[in-house]
């Protein structure tokens, strides 16, 4: 496997799009782009209470900025974009943000997608399927009131729960709900999440507790493995397999042998799948990060501000993709079977500040 540019893909236009491979082998093909760290939920897994400072506004991209690099990074051979935040609806006018990068689509963009807590989502639903965004996830952890409000430390699950049927009313499809499970925490929410899902034709995916960042004070002991939560449900409602949707897709999917619907599982500790990892993400701060579990990003604002013009951005990019080795949780799982794994050693991005 080597490293490397092709010129093969091509956009609709008929532009040349370049398709990049990092040192892996693995190409550049979808950007996870954070609009703000700022959230109105506060989910300890993810949220560093204490001593987490915003990133200062000054320093978050603009609108133009974000258009510019994300017409960069398609050009480099991205073709689908998520936006994630912190809570991405809390940036103000996202919608006039949507509609400018799924005009992209012209240069090769295929999807334009969106991960919310959903605590807005009723008000904007609309808007967002208008502008361009075809399909939402979702995070949604508990539907037990109470628990919701431990979890997040926010008493919203009506509005999340409003707006998840708000948007399903409008057509947007799929909708998936993400819930990370935590043993001892929402573990006995996998039943009640699956039949909540089935009910209303959300596809539930469940997320084995990662140690992403360095605040949530991260225990093995609180993952609940992608087997046991297969074996919940399945002495419930009996499943099979399905597989990925694609390749590279961080879930694995099975469907209800009653006809029930999909659910699917991201198993990032106990079955890594960073060889497949085609993900770049982008700070809010325009700094491209190339692991969920890095602790550093090639600082692409700096560039747009000073100066630069689209090739010599291109050309950082391409450097930084290119020279890519990351493969954080495959690493972490030889340190695990090993014996050797320590949750605190080594400096990571807060979840807050990358989306996932
Ligand atoms: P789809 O395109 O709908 O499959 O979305 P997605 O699953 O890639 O994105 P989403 O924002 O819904 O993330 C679901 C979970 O997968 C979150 O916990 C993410 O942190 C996790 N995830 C997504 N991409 C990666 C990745 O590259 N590495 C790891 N370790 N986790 C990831
Ligand atoms: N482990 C797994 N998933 C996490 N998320 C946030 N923190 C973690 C973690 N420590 C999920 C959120 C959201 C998605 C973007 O990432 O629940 O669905
Ligand atoms: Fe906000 Fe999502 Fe983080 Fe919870 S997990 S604090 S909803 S960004
Ligand atoms: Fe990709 Fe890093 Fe996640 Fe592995 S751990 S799949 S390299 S983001």
């Amino acid at each position: 496997m080597v490293a490397g540019r092709e010129v093969s893909r091509e956009g609709s236009h008929g532009t040349a799009r370049e398709c990049l491979k990092d040192a892996l082998g693995r190409p550049l093909n979808d950007l996870r782009l954070s609009v703000t760290d700022r959230c109105n939920f506060r989910c300890a897994y993810c949220m560093p209470l204490d001593r987490y400072e915003w990133i200062n506004r000054r320093e978050i991209l603009t609108f133009e900025e974000i258009v510019r690099l994300s017409r960069i990074f398609v050009s480099l051979g991205v073709e689908e974009i998520r936006l994630t935040g912190g809570e991405p609806l809390l940036r103000h006018k996202l919608c006039d943000l949507v509609g400018r990068l799924a005009e992209l689509d012209g240069l090769g963009l295929k999807d334009l997608s969106l991960t919310t807590n959903a605590s807005f989502l009723g008000q904007h639903a609309a808007a967002l399927r208008r502008s361009g965004v075809r399909r939402i996830n979702v995070s949604l952890d508990t539907i037990d009131p109470q628990k919701f409000r431990a979890m997040t430390r926010r008493d919203d699950l009506a509005n999340v729960l409003q707006g998840l049927l708000t948007a399903k009313g409008l057509g947007i499809a799929p909708i998936k709900v993400n819930c990370v499970v935590q043993r001892g925490v929402n573990d006995e929410d996998i039943l009640p999440l699956t039949e909540f899902a089935r009910r209303n034709g959300f596809w539930l995916r469940f997320i084995e507790y990662m140690d992403v960042g360095n605040a949530n004070r991260w225990e093995s002991e609180k993952i609940v493995p992608k087997r046991e939560i297969l074996e919940r449900i399945g002495a419930r409602y009996p499943l099979e397999e399905v597989g990925r949707s694609d390749p590279n897709a961080p879930a694995v999917n099975y469907r209800f042998k009653d006809g029930g619907g999909d659910i699917g599982v991201i198993a990032s500790v106990t079955e890594p799948f960073c060889a497949g990892c085609t993900r770049g993400r982008l700070s809010a701060d325009g700094r491209l990060v190339l692991c969920l579990f890095s602790d550093k990003g090639v600082d692409l604002k700096k560039l747009l501000r000073g100066g630069a013009d689209d090739r010599e951005v291109a050309s950082v990019i391409r450097e930084a993709w290119t020279s890519r080795r990351d493969r954080y949780s495959e690493e972490r799982l030889e340190a695990m079977n090993s014996g050797s794994y320590r949750a605190d050693s080594r400096r990571k991005i807060e979840m807050i500040s990358i989306g996932g």
